[in-house]
């Protein structure tokens, strides 16, 4: 992925989740303040081409068509996207239940989980890491819709700098607390290797029974999909069938605790959350 521009999936699935939100029940099944925060967002990142006029016409219907005129070529990806933030937040909202103190999002794009989880729970520290170019202008428009005390973005490349040695510099984050980290719309970005080399350093960040709840490409996507995401310089490079997890991760430190999901309506993602053991 081309890190000296912004991510243009990154930007892509915020203003999907805004289009989202005029279709059918989608506004009140997406998590609340999520779409208003999205559109503040990205209206105040200064993205090219992300102005109020365009939040304007997402919600219309020509711009739904396009969406839907996309999934002809990776089915049920546009409802995916909601059903892809809806899980992660469950998720992330089980763990702090169950003790997590830390939250880590690598490559949160435009995601505004941690902006809108920060103010109410004070005592949970949210962390963000993401390419210089998307974490600047994502810098830009926290700053503009206001940025929680309790929340910091990393500027780095997760292929060029180590997790634990981005953590440990930046003073942050504290290894010995139960943490959650969120890799959603990432792992295919990364090769195998990549993948689970991001795994390990995970486990050398965090303590026993903390978890990562991710999201992966699963195999046999259109061929669409590679000549889309290669257009904009944003190829993927992995997947894996959910069923293979346990083996994919094993060795890691890692373990996979959720169902094996083979749920169509995730288009061509599948879900998953692992435990560190
Ligand atoms: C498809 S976007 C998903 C954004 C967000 N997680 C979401 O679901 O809305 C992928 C994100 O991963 C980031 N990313 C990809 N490769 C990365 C890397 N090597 N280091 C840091 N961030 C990376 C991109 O900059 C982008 O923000």
């Amino acid at each position: 992925m081309k890190q000296e521009r912004i991510s243009q999936t990154a930007l892509k699935v915020a203003n999907s989740l805004v289009s989202l939100s005029a279709v059918d029940d989608w506004a009140q099944r997406l998590p609340a303040g999520l779409v208003e925060m999205s559109e503040r967002l990205l209206v105040a990142s200064g993205s090219p081409g992300y102005g109020q006029r365009l939040m304007e016409l997402s919600k219309g219907p020509w711009m739904i068509r396009a969406w839907r005129f996309q999934d002809l070529m990776i089915p049920g990806q546009f409802e995916g996207f909601g059903h892809r933030k809806i899980y992660v937040q469950q998720q992330v909202e089980a763990a702090i239940e169950n003790g997590a103190r830390q939250v880590l999002f690598v490559g949160a794009g435009f995601d505004t989980l941690c902006l809108r989880l920060a103010p109410q729970l004070p005592h949970v520290q949210f962390i963000e890491v993401d390419h210089p170019a998307t974490s600047a202008a994502k810098a830009n428009g926290i700053e503009r819709v206001g940025k929680p005390e309790n929340m910091i973005q990393i500027a780095a490349d997760l292929g060029e700098r180590q997790l634990s040695q981005m953590l440990s510099e930046d003073g942050h984050w504290d290894t010995s607390v139960s943490s959650v980290l969120i890799a959603e719309g990432l792992l295919q970005y990364l090769a195998d290797e990549e993948v689970r080399g991001l795994f390990v350093e995970a486990a050398a960040c965090t303590s026993p029974g903390s978890r990562i709840v991710f999201t992966h490409a699963n195999p046999g996507y259109s061929k669409w999909v590679t000549f889309l995401t290669s257009l904009i310089a944003e190829r993927w490079k992995s997947s894996v069938a959910s069923e293979d997890l346990p083996e994919y991760v094993e060795g890691t430190g890692w373990a996979i605790i959720s169902d094996v999901d083979n749920d169509l309506a995730h288009g061509a993602e599948r879900y998953a959350v692992a435990e560190r053991r």
